[in-house]
């Protein structure tokens, strides 16, 4: 299949290198808004097809599939155009910017039926899959609470708050590994920086199962940190994924009810077992997001990070959203 990509920004390139040695795909075209990057893609492959904006290879008649990697805001015009025109589209996180273009690209790629695929990357790591499989496999039991830290020292983006650029990987981990839509969320956040973006947010989740979950998302933090606990009655997990050894611990630990000796009632107590730590698969994530796209759209297996999956991101992000804004402006000297 012959691919074009548009943006070669900052992940582009990840994605250029991952779809060129495919055995799937062919790159044959590039869009890039900035000369100087053209210029480095032109130095190094003089043969590739590049131009200047995304609506070329949206058009280009020679073209089967898409890959967009330009800012939020863009994702919903490329990736609407590209599908009208029957090209199957993977599009970076998140999918678009609203529920209301979500649910219009979904509705495109059926009518039209064409692949429509997010690249919710974090799917397709070792430490993903193998969560996903103890989850799934009611090995961790009935789950009570997903607690998420995703902070670091910027990169501030100009065009989205922190929630909109960190949330995605959590929210789509979140909705793979356990398959619970919330029914409601709290969110604050602070601008210190920027005034209406937000470099700071905590986000509490509240689901029909009576599962919590925190989300703890920062520009702000002098150390970056990647580390989720999930509580199962069964099992209790941590996944650090800034651990190279031993990214996931899991812990054969939890709470049950004994009966108490003077009374005729149940305590709960703490049940502490071992602790194990599973081997994982290391292959680059996107190189399984490639992989993926091309089976998906050859019919061979149904996507994990589809467009309906891309929309229940975005749904989330938007909920949260509007409490954010509710909360915006709460104390004083916020600068909204
Ligand atoms: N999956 C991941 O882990 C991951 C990681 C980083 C970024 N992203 C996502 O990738 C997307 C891009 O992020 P980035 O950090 O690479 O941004 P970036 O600003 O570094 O790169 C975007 C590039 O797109 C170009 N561009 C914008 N509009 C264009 C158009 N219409 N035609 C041609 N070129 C155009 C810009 O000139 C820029 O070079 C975002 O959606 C972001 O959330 C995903």
């Amino acid at each position: 299949m012959r691919v074009g990509l548009i943006g070669y920004g900052y992940w582009g390139p990840n994605l250029f290198r991952n779809f060129q040695v495919s055995p799937h795909f062919e790159v044959v075209a590039v869009a890039e808004a900035r000369q100087a990057r053209r210029d480095e893609l032109r130095r190094q492959y003089p043969d590739l097809k590049l131009c200047e904006t995304g609506e070329e290879i949206v058009a280009a008649s020679d073209i089967d599939a898409v890959v967009i990697a330009t800012p939020v805001a863009t994702h919903f015009p490329l990736a609407s155009r590209a599908m009208k025109a029957g090209k199957h589209v993977l599009v970076e996180k998140p999918m678009c910017a609203s529920v209301a273009e979500g649910e219009e690209l979904v509705a495109i790629a059926k009518s039209h039926k064409v692949t429509l695929m997010v690249d919710h990357t974090f799917l397709f790591t070792g430490a993903v899959s193998a969560m996903h499989k103890l989850c799934q496999s009611g090995e961790m039991g009935k789950i009570s609470y997903y607690d998420s830290t995703r902070i670091n020292l910027g990169l501030f983006q100009p065009d989205v708050n922190v929630m909109w650029d960190l949330a995605p990987h959590d929210f789509s981990i979140m909705d793979y590994l356990l398959g619970e839509e919330p029914v409601s969320v709290e969110a604050s956040g602070y601008c210190h920086i920027n005034p209406g973006l937000p470099d700071i947010a905590y986000l509490t989740m509240h689901f029909p199962s009576d599962m919590i979950a925190h989300f703890n998302l920062s520009w702000m933090s002098p150390v970056k940190m990647r580390r989720t606990a999930i509580g199962g009655s069964k099992k209790m997990l941590v996944w650090d994924d800034l651990n190279p050894e031993e990214k996931i611990k899991i812990y054969n630990s939890g709470i049950e009810l004994r009966p108490e000796a003077q009374r005729n009632i149940l305590i709960p107590g703490s049940r502490i077992g071992d602790v194990f730590s599973p081997r994982l698969d290391r292959r680059e994530a996107l190189a399984g997001v490639v992989d993926h796209f091309a089976a998906t759209i050859s019919g061979k297996v149904t996507p994990i990070m589809g467009g309906d999956a891309g929309l229940r991101v975005v749904r989330m992000l938007e909920m949260a959203q509007q409490s954010l804004d509710r909360n915006l402006g709460v104390a004083k000297g916020r600068s909204a």
